[in-house]
């Protein structure tokens, strides 16, 4: 089965076509049209701004995936239409549904509303590997901090999450205070280049931020703590001097390690209580290079052989249709019945859980 999916609960206007086939789920084509450059002077994603540009972009965004996946000089033969319904921005998330409706009702086809998070993790099931359940995922995006306990496909449940800020809105709010640019994590990813790693003893403790909540027994977590502390660092290198390129450079490198650390120690403990089968690692913050490699390493070290770690290639880790149309596929497989031909009212859900 071919499923169209949209994408627009934030800053990037996105559409996918996919094949569905028995339980395999693979990529036609999957645009994406980011709208950084737009909200970047404003150091954040405006939401007014973000759904004017949606209301632009779909329709060619539409266009140029039905286009790239080869249908389109032929006939419509799309058999599943997929839209995020939340969480996200509500004027942005509005542009992706209703167009959805409105292709669903002029080529009377399903529809399947999925759940944005739910999408970021059935990403990992782009990469056609086995994922056995029970699963755990690591949720980290700009809005959310989660480890998800999956039973079975579609069965979430939270185990963990965090209390304050999110890890990508850390990324993001320690770039403001730094003067570094939006979004947060790329650039800082960049200045800490392999810092960390290449001269540590030099690094601690200088720079030397909290790892918060590592020690408490749940698997919670807080970042607004950690920002709080970049902060005062940064005020206090100023205080004495100009802070140079050299101090951001170490900050941010000890920075993203704290975070990492944090992370991956989480992770880990959560894998051996609930004896899963494999680690996914999905959201924006999971295109940080070292964030792959470090929990993965960990994953191999501590969990043995048997436990799988998967993460999906960098582009389908920030947001995208192609993880929509993935979730939408898994759902359509469990209950056929929730794809309603419309007239059919998607409900926008601003705040939905997962
Ligand atoms: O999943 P996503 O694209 O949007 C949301 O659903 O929020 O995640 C965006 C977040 C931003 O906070 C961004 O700074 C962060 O992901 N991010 C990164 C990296 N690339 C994007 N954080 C750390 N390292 C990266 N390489
Ligand atoms: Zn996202």
């Amino acid at each position: 089965m071919k499923i169209l999916a949209i994408e627009t609960s934030c800053d990037e206007t996105s559409a996918a076509v996919l094949e569905g086939k028995s339980d395999n789920v693979r990529i036609l084509s999957n645009i994406i049209s980011s709208q950084i450059n737009i909200h970047k002077k404003y150091g954040g994603v405006v939401p007014e701004i973000a759904a004017r540009n949606h209301i632009l972009n779909i329709i060619p965004v539409v266009d140029e995936a039905l286009r790239k996946s080869n249908y389109g000089n032929k006939k419509i033969s799309v058999d599943l239409i997929a839209v995020t319904r939340g969480p996200g921005l509500m004027s942005s998330l509005l542009i992706g549904v209703q167009t959805a409706e409105m292709l669903a009702y002029a080529w009377k086809k399903p529809l399947i509303a999925v759940n944005h998070i739910e999408g970021h993790i059935y990403a990992n099931w782009l990469n056609s590997i086995n994922v056995k359940f029970p699963a755990l995922a690591l949720v980290v995006s700009g809005g959310h901090t989660q480890l998800v306990l999956m039973r079975d496909h579609l069965k979430y449940k939270i185990i963990g999450q965090t209390r304050d800020d999110a890890a990508g809105e850390a990324f993001d709010k320690v770039a403001k205070i730094l003067n570094l640019g939006y979004p947060g994590g790329p650039i800082i990813a960049k200045m800490a280049g392999k810092r960390i790693l290449a001269c540590a003893d030099r690094v601690a403790p200088k720079y030397k931020l909290p790892r918060p909540m590592i020690d408490s027994k749940d698997f919670d977590f807080s970042f607004s703590g950690l920002k709080t502390a970049v902060l005062y660092m940064a005020r206090e290198k100023e205080k004495y001097r100009q802070i140079e390129k050299d101090d951001i450079k170490n900050i941010c490198a000890e920075f993203q390690q704290a975070v990492i650390d944090v992370l991956v120690y989480k992770t880990i403990a959560a894998a051996k209580k609930y004896k899963v089968k494999i680690v996914l690692l999905a959201g924006g913050v999971a295109a940080n290079q070292e964030l792959r490699r470090q929990l993965e390493e960990a994953a191999r070290n501590e969990l043995g052989d048997e436990i799988i770690f998967n993460v999906p290639e960098q582009i389908l880790c920030t947001d995208n249709a192609a993880m929509v149309g993935a979730a939408a596929y898994y759902r359509y497989l469990a209950k056929p019945n929730s794809a309603k031909i419309p007239p059919v009212k998607i409900k926008v859900d601003p705040n939905l859980e997962i």
